[in-house]
């Protein structure tokens, strides 16, 4: 089935072709709209100029690796120049949900390791308020049940998405209805939680910039 967004998200992903520099080390994030960008990293050449790359997941490490990049170990490094990634949502403050490809906890790991972290949505991603994208935390599985329980008291519905373990081996639940109204402290409060590895809220550490796929061209925030 074809993507009706496909379009924007590659506006998006182009828009972000132009900040690679020559031997540039990029962080490379994980979902459809990233993967237009590999996509275009290839057919545009720019592949080849890259020092290499870090991968937010296994699915990004194979694309990378088949596209000719590096894949590069992130404790090796210093802090990288660039972080190029997708959200389920993100608002005009450029605060995000992400984690809809269970890929949350080595995104949040790249994006705080990224001097610039550069997010390429199409438009249908942009709200007004964070929480209609049912929110991913992913946790530790003996602590399941209990998160679950926490979580739920912050009014919104935990369930378990029991088709995914994720990277790291742990199991991710997906909360339903939440009515976020500030994005900060809900992060902080679920991070406290034990048994929690991370939250896709990124608000603490928001993008610094939004490249916004429209049919008309591409907004950057
Ligand atoms: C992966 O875990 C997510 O954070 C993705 O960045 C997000 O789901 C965006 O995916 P699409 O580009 O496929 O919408």
């Amino acid at each position: 089935m074809t993507d009706p967004a496909l379009p924007n998200k590659q506006r998006a992903a182009r828009a972000a072709l132009a900040l690679l520099q020559k031997d540039m080390i990029l962080g490379v994030g994980t979902g459809s709209t990233v993967n237009a960008f590999i996509e275009l990293l290839v057919s545009e050449g720019a592949a080849r100029h890259l020092r290499g790359a870090v991968a937010s997941s296994e699915a990004t490490s194979a694309r990378l690796r088949a596209a000719g990049v590096a894949l590069l170990d992130l404790n090796e490094l210093g802090d990288l120049p660039l972080y190029v990634d997708g959200a389920d949502e993100a608002t005009r403050a450029r605060q995000l949900i992400k984690g809809g490809g269970g890929a949350l906890t080595r995104e949040k790991i790249i994006a705080a390791a990224a001097r610039r972290f550069v997010c390429i949505v199409d438009e249908s991603k942009v709200v007004e308020r964070l929480g209609r994208f049912p929110l991913p935390v992913e946790v530790i599985p003996m602590a399941r049940s209990y998160v679950a329980r926490r979580l739920a008291g912050f009014g919104g519905r935990p369930v378990w998405r029991q088709s995914t373990t994720t990277d790291n081996g742990n199991h991710i639940l997906d909360v339903h209805g939440l009515t976020i109204t500030d994005a900060r402290w809900l992060e902080s409060e679920i991070n406290q939680i034990v048994g929690v590895v991370s939250v896709g809220l990124f608000a603490a550490r928001p993008a610094d910039a939004l490249l916004i796929g429209r049919d008309s061209g591409v907004e950057t925030v």
